[in-house]
């Protein structure tokens, strides 16, 4: 790769390629019940920032970070019953960007209808499977994907975000890469833990299969065979942004070029003894990626290791400098077709997984290995008899073991859902 095409891949501002690309989807940027208790919040998404409001009907509103009047700072801004209002003059602001109140102009010069005139840049937003989702590319927008297992029932719900400082794409490249979990997860995991000596079970074969929404990686180990669910439906590298596992998302978000929200969506299916089970609200707890004492990266938990590695790379990684084998292949067939989504857009296409009908989203299927256990559900006696290498849907867990710090309350709602 030369330096211009890691631009490319990397850059995600207004008016890049891939900027102009990734601003065609929707992007998750927070948790619904962030907001329980929050009338603003402050906003850094790909390059551009913003405010997220919640006025007081309920209504989300994403708009211009600064007021248009003289610049404040529109997340120290109050709402009303529509829309936001600055705290410096109290200007007023609809989630359309228009300018609805302009209080001392109004009695002053009431005749001027300058506010009419007014209008601060301005997103859509959406609240879905207990996500906040922006879109900020052109009309019409298509809608945010109802991806299978937000239609799943009988689950336990938990989204977990972290802010990661590096480029999003190291962390997309991730989302294709099977034999790093060997490595990454397995061997030094149990290194982690003191074990010396030890080696998980080899790769034995990989490959990739371009799909609607992604492109699925699947793999044989030592001691499987093709006939395991890991090769015949293997995981889904999801368009553009995210890895979906089966029962949990990944979705890498570009702060800007330099950082990067890693939204986490976990799926855990109650036993089937406990149903029926209906989630109220779905808790969303933030987890941190340094350790305090030392400086160090957090090494403990699944995910936290992923980081290690994306944030290793260097802030934006130099991949004039990588050596590409036969483990990559993957990530040279995602990166050849987002350059080729480029071209699609320019010439006024729509990319790779935009979904605009409907009746297709009223449940969007994707490939899932264990799709019967998310489903149907297992029984206590069923998860107790489960082998490690079989437990795919994440069955009869007491840990979370994807990210650091999760709150005790979060913790204990899930146990309890489980009933154990
Ligand atoms: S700067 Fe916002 S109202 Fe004056
Ligand atoms: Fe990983």
């Amino acid at each position: 790769m030369n330096e211009n095409e890691n631009r490319i891949f990397t850059q995600t501002s207004a008016g890049t390629p891939m900027g102009d690309l990734m601003r065609r989807y929707w992007q998750p940027f927070a948790g619904v019940t962030q907001m329980d208790n929050l009338e603003t919040k402050a906003v850094r998404l790909m390059g551009e920032d913003l405010v997220l409001y919640k006025d007081l009907s309920g209504n989300y509103g994403l708009i211009d970070r600064q007021c248009a009047h003289r610049r404040a700072d529109l997340s120290y801004g109050f709402v009303e019953k529509e829309g936001l209002r600055c705290n410096y003059h109290g200007w007023l602001f609809g989630a359309d960007g228009h300018c609805i109140e302009q209080p001392f102009e109004e009695t002053a010069n009431p005749a001027s209808g300058q506010k009419d005139r007014i209008r601060i840049k301005n997103y859509r937003v959406q609240a879905h499977a207990g996500l906040l989702w922006a879109y900020m590319g052109p009309e019409p927008a298509p809608l945010v994907p109802n991806w299978e297992p937000f239609t799943w029932k009988n689950g336990f719900v938990q989204i977990v975000i972290s802010e990661v400082p590096c480029n999003w794409f190291q962390g997309q490249e991730n989302s294709i890469d099977p034999v790093h979990f060997e490595w990454m997860h397995d061997n030094w995991g149990m290194r982690l833990k003191g074990k010396v000596g030890e080696t998980a079970p080899k790769h034995k074969k990989i490959d990739f299969e371009e799909s609607d929404y992604g492109i699925q990686y699947k793999r044989v180990r030592e001691g499987g065979d093709e006939s395991h669910p890991l090769w015949i439906v293997g995981r889904v590298c999801l368009w553009p942004n995210a890895l979906f596992t089966g029962n949990h998302f990944e979705f890498r978000v570009p702060i800007d070029d330099d950082k990067m929200l890693s939204v986490g969506w976990f799926f855990s299916r109650v036993p089937k003894e406990r149903e029926p089970y209906d989630q109220k609200s779905i808790p969303c707890w933030t987890s941190p990626v340094r350790d305090e004492k030392t400086g160090r990266w957090i090494t403990s938990h699944i995910m936290n290791q992923d980081f290690v590695a994306w944030v290793g790379q260097g802030q934006v990684a130099d991949r004039t400098k990588e050596h590409l084998g036969v483990s990559d292949r993957g990530i040279v067939m995602m990166r050849r077709r987002f350059l080729s989504d480029i071209e699609v857009i320019a010439k006024g296409g729509d990319p790779k997984a935009i979904i605009r009908d409907p009746k297709v989203n009223e449940c969007v299927r994707l490939p899932i290995a264990a799709r019967e256990e998310l489903v149907e559900g297992l029984s206590i006696e069923k998860i107790k008899t489960l082998k490690p290498g079989e437990n795919l849907s994440g069955a009869g867990r007491r840990e979370f073991p994807f990210l650091v710090g999760q709150p005790e309350e979060v913790k204990l709602a899930y146990l309890d859902a489980m009933g154990y």
